[in-house]
């Protein structure tokens, strides 16, 4: 397995282009199941977990194709679809469970793995079932399989309200709604943007949508979607990640292509802890005012909320601010796993719960660390960049799902560092 090694060596300047959202494109892709049609994706992100969502439409009998190195992807699922999404692509990626709700429209029935175990959390599917079952699904577990069958072959539009803002739920059930018969309503469904981007490329393939962006989605169904040409949203979580190497580092860095709207609650916090973060005709600038970091208090909540996908790498910012910052992380019962590795570099962190109390020190030290997850992954090269010497980051292929040239992007601002093939 690949490493990361990273040396500490002052402010970084520059210029990084932010990527297509992974989250949005890997929602975007199984939205061909739903049409005849040809689907086409541009700003596509070039990451492994798109790879596996190519590779699991594929296997369920979609065509995929992947141009311009990886920045297009030409989609269609036309003829006949196999409605069974195999355990060995699966358990690779959570996500692929988003293939549930339009193969459940379109044939009717669909036999879905179960994604299994996560790092970060338990992470049940209970919440796009009894979205589906609402609609009118008859939804069984066998053999580790979700066996779901739309009663009377076609799903059926219901009044449903979840449990939880949960984002794969509402985009699933969306999804599947578009072409249920009737009207749909989701109540406490998730805002991300990923779910806004989602909604206009279905509108574009004819799907009739209303609210999207607020926490009640109006579909009302049609019989069937046609092609579209859709523009992946910026990701929002590469571009918190990138924001964070001036604010701690120092320097001033711009992102292109990023929006305040996208990352307006970690920008405030930002601001909070003494980071500039200023919207350009381009994408956002970022720099460090005057003086050291202060710390600052961050709870996780759902969007439009502090996004839990940057608690980590803000963890890594807090480690050398001024002063005692709490976090608190309300999505995943189980995500502090940088925190140990932080402490090897260094940190002062203790972790009781969910909360993670985080007393800055002067600076952090190089050290041997392992990545986690992906977003911790990134947390430990943030830090590896603040920290005095060296640091090598085990484990990097979470990066890759997640982070297209990532090297490419950091050196770009002058950061030093550099994968050691294993
Ligand atoms: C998506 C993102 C992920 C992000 C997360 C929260 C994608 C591909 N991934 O994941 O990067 O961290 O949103 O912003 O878009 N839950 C249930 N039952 C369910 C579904 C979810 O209890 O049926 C719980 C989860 O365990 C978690 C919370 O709801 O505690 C939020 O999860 P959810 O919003 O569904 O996250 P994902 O869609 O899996």
């Amino acid at each position: 397995m690949d490493s990361i090694l990273v040396k500490g060596n002052g402010a970084l300047n520059g210029v990084i282009p932010i990527a297509g959202a992974k989250n949005a494109c890997l929602t975007l892709m199984p939205a061909t199941l739903l049409s005849e049609e040809p689907l086409t994706l541009t700003n596509a992100p070039r990451l492994s977990d798109i790879a596996t969502m190519t590779q699991l439409l594929r296997s369920l009998g979609a065509e995929v194709a992947s141009l311009q190195e990886g920045k297009v992807l030409a989609l269609a699922s036309h003829g006949s679809i196999n409605h069974v999404a195999d355990y060995e692509i699966v358990r690779k990626m959570r996500a692929s469970n988003l293939v549930l709700g339009p193969l459940l429209a379109r044939e009717g029935h669909a036999v879905v793995s179960l994604p299994g175990g996560c790092a970060i959390g338990a992470r049940p599917m209970d919440l796009h079932i009894h979205g589906l079952e609402a609609l009118g699904a008859e939804i069984e577990l066998k053999d580790g399989y979700l066996h779901a069958r739309a009663k009377g072959g076609k799903l059926r539009g219901a009044e449903l309200t979840l449990r939880m803002a949960s984002v794969g739920a509402t985009e699933n059930i969306l999804m599947a709604a578009t072409l249920a018969k009737g009207t749909t309503v989701i109540h406490n469904a998730a805002r991300e943007p990923e779910i806004v981007d989602l909604a206009q490329c279905l509108r574009k393939m004819g799907a009739q949508i209303e609210g999207e962006g607020t926490s009640r989605i109006e579909i009302q169904g049609v019989d069937r979607l046609g092609g579209a040409t859709h523009q992946v949203v910026t990701d929002r979580i590469e571009l918190g990640t990138y924001m964070l190497a001036p604010a701690i580092c120092g320097g001033e860095v711009e992102l292109l292509g990023g929006r305040m709207n996208l990352v307006a609650a970690f920008a405030e916090k930002l601001d909070e802890a003494g980071v500039s973060v200023v919207e350009t005709a381009n994408g956002l600038k970022v720099s460090r005012k005057n003086g050291r970091l202060k710390a600052v208090n961050v709870t996780t909540e759902p969007f439009p909320g502090f996004p839990t996908d940057l608690q980590a790498q803000m963890m890594a910012l807090l480690c050398t601010a001024e002063g005692t910052s709490v976090l608190e992380e309300k999505i995943f019962e189980n995500r502090f796993m940088h925190a140990p590795e932080l402490l090897r570099m260094g940190a002062q962190i203790e972790v009781h719960g969910g909360h993670a109390t985080v007393t800055g020190v002067e600076k952090l030290r190089g050290a041997p660390v392992m990545a986690t997850d992906l977003r911790a992954s990134v947390s430990l090269i943030l830090a590896g960049l603040a920290a005095e010497g060296e640091t090598v980051v085990s484990r990097v292929y979470h990066l890759d799902r997640g982070y297209e040239r990532v090297e490419e992007k950091f050196r770009g601002i002058g950061a030093h560092i550099e994968r050691i093939k294993a």
